[in-house]
């Protein structure tokens, strides 16, 4: 089956195979094709290029775009979407002048949601996921990474991880599970958080990864949480079950977790609020990607990751939604990439590079995902009809999308 897009106004992000991050002012470039055509066949992208270059009559089925954008859809590589219930009642708390720390320190947070979804069960945890997976897909997520770490018993985490093990056999975008069980230190450990490293350890790696169920590993690298030596440990034994890194560091406090995830060669170090000039230069010459929550900063009202300082020196940035009940209850990308631009000075060409392209990279799909390329998958974004891409950042809060595709199908 074959499906032609005709009259595309801009085809986003057109890219060669070997490009598999940008980089610096490279993030100000975003290639395009105006008046443009693309073809797939199947479930790939088999051919593109300008309109005066095609002839229509090959596809099995024609899609006009006059007016409209094409582009990857968006790849969230940051997202703790299993999780039970709601922290609603927090928020308002929130909004009563408690802080976020206040909140997690009086036994809520985490804590709070840790106790709500081992009350929950596996069935009902996986309708309460689906229900937000399918959500962020129609708002134009085409690939996702889901963390544990709402668990906190061996038990409780495997649940977590069987239901992102369940999503990735009934859904075709891409999912990657990470497992988080270093994401707090659970009441019964409130004085023996070495006794809760060791069941992780001992205990939860090992079940992880008997039933194959985690791609990464991952750890809340904070004050009041856990250690730079906690990293180390963590990172090590996950090394030792093949689990890349991808971390929590620079939240709130700068205690060193950029150094220990480089040295580790992290995937990706997330969140960044805050980040100092050795952060910067360590990142340089690494392969690791800084990745960017915004929506987080905006619920919480906290710094928003310097982006310009980041791109400006040189590096790459990603952007993510870190949809989860407490920090972001949200998993819209597109206000991700408003957001970047309104409050992290980003231009709509570097905040779509860093959705797509640098996103791909920091949950490592891009052999398939995050670029318009002959031969990855058609996740696809259509607009509806717009004066140009800048729009979309733009005109936050509004829905500016037509249609989004999986697998070349339209959902
Ligand atoms: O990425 N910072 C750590 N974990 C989550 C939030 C956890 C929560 O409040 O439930 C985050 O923001
Ligand atoms: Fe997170």
């Amino acid at each position: 089956m074959t499906t032609i897009f005709i009259n595309i106004k801009e085809l986003l992000q057109t890219r060669p195979r070997e490009i598999t991050k940008v980089s610096g002012l490279q993030m100000k470039v975003l290639p395009s094709i105006k008046n443009a055509y693309l073809l797939i066949k199947d479930d790939e992208i088999i051919d593109f290029g300008e309109m005066n270059n095609t002839c229509f009559g090959i596809a099995d089925e024609v899609v006009d775009c006059t007016g409209k954008i094409v582009l990857p859809a968006w790849v969230d590589s940051h997202t703790h979407i299993v999780y039970a219930g709601n922290r609603e009642q927090e928020f308002v708390d929130r909004i009563n002048g408690l802080s976020y720390e206040e909140i997690a320190s009086r036994g809520g947070g985490i804590l709070n949601s840790a106790e709500k979804l081992q009350n929950t069960s596996e069935e009902d945890l996986y309708k309460q996921s689906k229900k937000r997976l399918e959500e962020i897909m129609q708002l134009g997520t085409g690939a996702v990474e889901i963390k544990s770490g709402y668990g906190l018993t061996v038990e409780a985490e495997i649940k977590m991880l069987r239901v992102i093990r369940r999503l990735k056999d009934e859904y075709k975008l891409p999912i990657k599970a990470t497992f988080l069980g270093a994401h707090a230190v659970p009441k019964e450990f409130k004085d023996n958080k070495d006794g809760y490293m060791d069941q992780i350890i001992n205990q939860m790696l090992p079940a992880v990864s008997d039933e194959g169920l985690a791609d990464y590993i991952d750890i809340f690298c904070e004050k009041g949480y856990f250690s730079i030596e906690d990293t180390e440990r963590i990172l090590e034994a996950g090394k030792k079950y093949g689990l890349r890194a991808k971390i929590h560091v620079n939240q709130f406090n700068i205690i060193g977790g950029v150094t220990t995830g480089v040295k580790y060669n992290a995937l990706s170090v997330d969140h960044l609020e805050v980040i100092s000039d050795d952060d910067i230069e360590v990142l340089k010459n690494s392969e690791t990607m800084p990745v960017a929550l915004p929506s987080c900063s905006y619920f919480l009202g906290i710094p928003y990751t310097p982006a310009r300082k980041i791109i400006d020196a040189g590096l790459p940035l990603a952007l993510a939604t870190d949809f989860n009940p407490g920090s972001t209850p949200s998993g819209n990308m597109n206000f991700v990439v408003s957001t970047a631009c309104i409050k992290m000075k980003m231009t709509p060409e570097e905040a779509i590079n860093a959705a797509t392209i640098n996103a791909a990279y920091a949950m490592d799909v891009t052999e398939t995902h995050g670029s318009i390329t002959i031969g990855k998958k058609a996740n696809l974004i259509v607009t509806k009809e717009i004066p140009s891409f800048g729009f979309l950042p733009y005109a936050f809060g509004t829905n500016n999308i037509d249609s989004v595709f999986i697998n070349g199908q339209k959902i």
